[in-house]
């Protein structure tokens, strides 16, 4: 079963209650998700795995550690996953992006892929998923089903918002997949997080 961490640092709390406020505009609405981003890729980077190595400083040897292992690809979930991607990258600059295209049909909830452009070499990389809101968990299962038929298989889901129904869902399609959220919310209603921060690519590119 994939983990569900709630990242409770104070900072990530505090600007969570910023963007939640449906006062909150446009741009200070996508300045505050890509601060969120930021604190939340400093908290899911804890462990990346390290090695050692030695560095010769301008005084002499240091037997000093560097990040190990695999590489890294931030794939956001069309749209409203854009926003979150600036702020990771600030942390983890030398990451590759993906991008996977996904609508929900706002009648029937169900969700349609529609673009997906990924590194050529996915297979070999730890790939986070970035999406500000998990609600049915419909685009997430979609966007990570694609991601696997492509090779992908070191895969985290990231998200700032979750509803108990779509971390369950995600939680049994993908049992191999951890899940880091800001905030676990109450419920669910008519599709819409509540009580959540609204519809995240609508806030975040002013298209209401
Ligand atoms: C929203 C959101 C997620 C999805 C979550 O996107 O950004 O991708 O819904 O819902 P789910 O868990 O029930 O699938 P939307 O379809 O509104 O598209 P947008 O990002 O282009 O606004």
């Amino acid at each position: 079963m994939g983990e569900l961490h709630i990242m409770n640092h104070p900072l990530i709390q505090h600007k969570l209650t910023i963007v939640r406020d449906e006062n909150c505009g446009t741009r200070e609405f996508r300045e505050v998700v890509n601060e969120i981003a930021n604190l939340m890729a400093f908290e899911f980077s804890r462990d990346m795995p390290l090695e050692e190595v030695d560095v010769k400083t301008p005084e002499g040897i240091a037997h000093a550690k560097q990040l190990a292992g695999k590489k890294l690809a931030v794939v956001p979930i069309l749209r409203a996953g854009i926003g979150m991607v600036d702020g990771i990258l600030d942390l983890i600059p030398t990451a590759k992006v993906g991008h996977i295209g996904m609508y929900r049909d706002e009648e029937t909830l169900e969700p349609h892929e529609y673009f997906a452009k990924l590194p050529s070499d996915i297979d070999q990389r730890q790939v986070f998923v970035v999406d500000p809101m998990l609600a049915t968990g419909g685009s997430a299962i979609m966007a990570i089903d694609a991601l696997k038929k492509r090779g992908a298989k070191n895969i985290k889901f990231v998200c700032l918002v979750s509803a108990p129904e779509g971390v369950k869902a995600l939680q049994e399609a993908h049992p191999d997949v951890d899940i880091y959220a800001a905030a676990l919310d109450e419920k669910l209603e008519n599709g819409y997080i509540v009580p959540g921060l609204g519809d995240a690519g609508d806030r975040l590119f002013g298209t209401k």
